[in-house]
């Protein structure tokens, strides 16, 4: 069984206003303790919260969020 310093860095990357894909397989565990597992090749964490789906990525952050500012 290879050791954590025998295994390929994981790469992390983070999208500029949208989520952060890992590679997979990944356990997912949120703030409130639920553990979400996913076993795809790359997996989009969401980082803006709006997701459905949280703790995975729906597109959700690409919907524009309405103003309530009076421009
Ligand atoms: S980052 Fe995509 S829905 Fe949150």
């Amino acid at each position: 069984m290879p050791t954590a310093s025998d295994r390929e860095p994981r790469v992390v990357r983070v999208v500029p206003g949208g989520p952060v894909l890992v590679e997979g397989p990944v356990e997912i565990v949120t703030p409130d303790g639920e553990c979400v597992s996913s076993d795809r090749f790359m997996v989009a964490v969401c980082a803006c919260r709006r997701s459905r789906n949280y703790p995975l990525c729906d597109t959700s952050h690409r919907k524009k969020v309405r103003s309530t500012d009076d421009d």
